[in-house]
């Protein structure tokens, strides 16, 4: 057996899709009667060479077997993952033996999901119920907290992500159930990150990027819905589809020209024929990625349906009903905002993220939902982050942030960046709220070739 690359990933892969599985859907859902057997295909391919499984966590690495999982750009994102599930288990490592029974390892992955229970409760439990097979080991040393560092974990989950949808374009038909594992444990630990450092990872969507729109597009799409998901209560389940949704709404444009996506002059009545057909090659994509169920139809329905304004407007035109699902509706305010505020080819000074704000308070109850519109503006406030606002000093600021105090939405906290005269201030940080300084007026940084991420991010 080899035991190298692709092999340990499944590892880890496997191992976390079981917990996650378990967490969502419970124990008796065949989803998570899927990979519980699936983990037991891999315990059987362990065993035939082993005679025992065993996983150590030892600061930064993970072992198995015996052997240190090398760490590369592919496997990164598990090894972390599964370090942060034993940090917060207080978990040193996990040992199998040969004579363990599928029932027995059910019980233990849904004692591993449930929030409340660290190393030693789970340990009890395991005695208590009479499983002897399976033994949790407490930490050697203490954990490595570099990993845990919200601002350098939120940059890589953003990036990771961006890479994930690129990675779909050029994964081959028989990859595509690998993929959709790697893709479901992607959005999951982008929906865990939110959870904990949501402003954070809405300070990142000010990246924008000019030749590849759509990746950057997608992730920074799936980040504003996620949050609005979050406001409107939506439980993990939901979450799930609904950050898998947004993530792939615009995929069906990679079979758009891109001499049609980088054209620099209006597009011809032809041309936006075709730009309108990426919804349903969209659908097709995700057909070929997750096929048609329970689970996946609402998925597939808000990628038909994101280009659907609230009240039945826009397209496809065969769409005919007002009343597109919810998934729909904060995929399609999302997706407005980050595809207005970003420049493009043709159409290189967008709006400004003030401007796009007011655009959905106008339209608000007739493109938009009215309700979500108003979880949009709590959630972006009007001057949302990468604001290029003037100041009653005259100097040139950029939002950073929203204030704590929810009344004075009207005053962020703003990155200072040129004086009256125009000349660059390096660390200004001033909270409005707390200031007598006011926002003059707010206009899009593009205009003045200001890019926010070199500044925010
Ligand atoms: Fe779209």
């Amino acid at each position: 057996m080899n035991l190298e690359g692709e092999f340990y990933t499944s590892v880890l892969i496997k191992t976390l899709v079981l917990v996650n599985n378990m967490r969502l859907y419970g124990p008796d859902h065949n989803i998570t009667q899927k990979s519980l057997s699936e983990f037991d295909g891999l315990l059987k391919n362990i065993f035939s060479q082993f005679d025992e499984f065993t996983l150590l966590i030892r600061g930064w690495h993970i072992y198995l077997m015996g052997e240190r999982i090398k760490i590369s750009s592919i496997n990164f994102p598990y090894i972390k993952q599964l370090i942060e599930l034993a940090q917060q288990k207080e978990i040193g490592g996990i040992k199998i033996s040969k004579n363990y029974k599928i029932e027995e390892i059910s019980k233990f992955a849904e004692l591993l999901a449930s929030e409340q229970l660290k190393q030693h409760d789970i340990n009890n439990n395991l005695i208590t119920i009479g499983i002897g097979s399976i033994k949790i080991l407490p930490p050697v040393a203490p954990y490595q907290t570099e990993f845990i560092d919200p601002q350098k974990r939120a940059k890589q989950v953003y990036f990771e992500t961006i890479n994930m949808v690129k990675n779909l374009t050029t994964i081959q038909p028989t990859s595509q159930k690998t993929y959709y594992t790697r893709f479901t444990a992607g959005v999951l630990y982008l929906i865990d990150t939110l959870k904990t450092s949501e402003s954070l990872l809405l300070g990142l969507t000010v990246v924008k990027n000019y030749d590849d729109f759509l990746y950057n597009h997608s992730v920074n799409t799936a980040i504003l819905s996620l949050s609005l998901g979050v406001r409107i209560g939506l439980k993990s389940k939901e979450l799930l589809k609904l950050g898998q949704a947004a993530l792939l709404h615009d995929i069906g444009m990679i079979n758009i020209p891109r001499s049609i996506l980088q054209k620099e002059s209006f597009l011809t009545e032809d041309e936006w024929k075709m730009i309108k057909t990426h919804p349903v090659s969209g659908v097709k994509i995700t057909l070929n990625l997750m096929g048609l169920s329970e689970e996946t139809a609402p998925i597939l329905l808000a990628i038909l349906e994101h280009q659907k304004g609230y009240d039945g407007s826009g397209y496809p035109d065969f769409v005919k009903t007002n009343r597109i699902s919810l998934f729909s509706r904060i995929i399609q305010i999302a997706d407005f905002y980050d595809a207005v505020t970003t420049p493009r080819f043709y159409n290189p000074i967008p709006m400004s993220p003030a401007e796009a704000i007011a655009y959905t308070v106008k339209y608000s109850g007739k493109l938009f939902d009215p309700l979500l519109i108003k979880h949009f503006i709590n959630l972006l406030g009007i001057y949302p982050l990468g604001s290029l606002v003037f100041l009653s000093s005259g100097e040139w600021a950029l939002v950073a942030g929203q204030p704590q105090d929810k009344s004075k939405i009207h005053k962020p906290i703003v990155l200072v960046i040129k004086d009256q005269n125009g000349r660059d201030i390096p660390n200004k940080m001033i909270d409005l709220s707390q200031s007598d300084l006011e926002i003059i007026r707010a206009e899009s940084p593009w205009k003045y070739n200001i890019d926010p991420a070199e500044y925010l991010v």
